[in-house]
């Protein structure tokens, strides 16, 4: 059985950048050992439960935190609202938004602001995209397929942006029909170079495998994008957040297997998987 791991697969820089200032957090003296996050401070339970032995304490919004706390902001970021929350409760924030996130919710609100009707490609209920949406006072939109865009309503100028996570045709496909909606059209493609790159490494893994394991959390929208984009390819491709989820049934015949991973997916988990891999066709 040979293994190939797709490269570069696995946290990407905003994911390790964060994972680092949280984890320096949790053992400053100023914390005493405990740090809020709202919401998973990243989109992998086997990496959240070690983070939560080290002292990390996730609640599912702002309003549950107390007066003082120390507050870490992940990856995703969050709306503006979230941030005067916590300043009025005197919180200490320890903001890991990602540098790639920060400048869509940026991009968002000049666009916005200068006039524009706003189109973000993105999923309406991900923490990323409320983020850029909570920054931006009004004028913006979420639109997920082609056929939401089809039914955006004409504007005299449009800005186009997209979640970092999305895949790059999908966001050319939504240009596409809007330029049929407006005269001026702003478009700004905000998807995360690391995003390109890992999905890029598993179409070309995908093509040279018999079957593809694609690590990482289900909720997360890096990941799931790589298990479509794998399977769109026509390989044989699973999905699976720990070793337990592996089934010798799937292993069964394939002597050429490909690893994976999501940008929230941690090293130590991706080189777990991929020696219960081994190891099970092994014995
Ligand atoms: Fe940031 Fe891109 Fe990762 S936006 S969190 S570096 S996928």
């Amino acid at each position: 059985m040979k293994i190939t791991v797709a490269d570069p697969t696995g946290f990407c820089f905003g994911v390790q950048r964060a994972i680092n200032a949280l984890e320096t957090a949790l053992c400053s003296s100023e914390a005493n050992g405990l740090v809020v996050s709202i919401g998973m401070p990243i989109h992998n339970p086997q990496e959240v439960e070690r983070l939560k032995k080290l002292g990390l304490v996730v609640l599912n919004n702002a309003g549950e935190i107390s007066e003082g706390a120390t507050v870490f902001i992940r990856a995703h970021g969050e709306p503006r609202s979230v941030y005067d929350e916590l300043l009025s409760k005197k919180c200490r924030i320890i903001d890991a938004t990602c540098p790639f996130v920060k400048r869509v919710q940026d991009k968002a609100r000049e666009l916005t602001e200068a006039g524009y009707f706003v189109i973000l490609l993105g999923n309406e209920d991900h923490p990323e995209v409320r983020s850029i949406v909570g920054h931006c006072t009004n004028s913006i939109k979420v639109v997920k397929t082609p056929e939401e865009a089809e039914k955006v309503l004409t504007y005299s100028r449009i800005g186009v942006i997209s979640q970092t996570t999305q895949r790059e045709e999908d966001f050319k496909q939504l240009v596409d029909i809007l330029q049929n909606k407006t005269k001026e059209l702003e478009i700004s493609n905000t998807i995360c170079q690391a995003t390109v790159e890992r999905q890029q490494a598993v179409r070309k893994l995908a093509d040279s495998v018999e079957g593809i394991i694609i690590v990482g959390g289900k909720n997360s929208a890096n990941t799931v994008k790589l298990y479509e984009i794998a399977k769109s390819r026509g390989t044989d491709a699973i999905l699976v957040e720990s070793s337990e989820e592996l089934n010798g049934g799937w292993l069964k015949g394939k002597s050429v297997i490909g690893v994976a991973a999501g940008a929230s997916t941690p090293e130590w988990l991706i080189a777990t998987i991929s020696k219960a891999v081994e190891k099970m066709t092994v014995g």
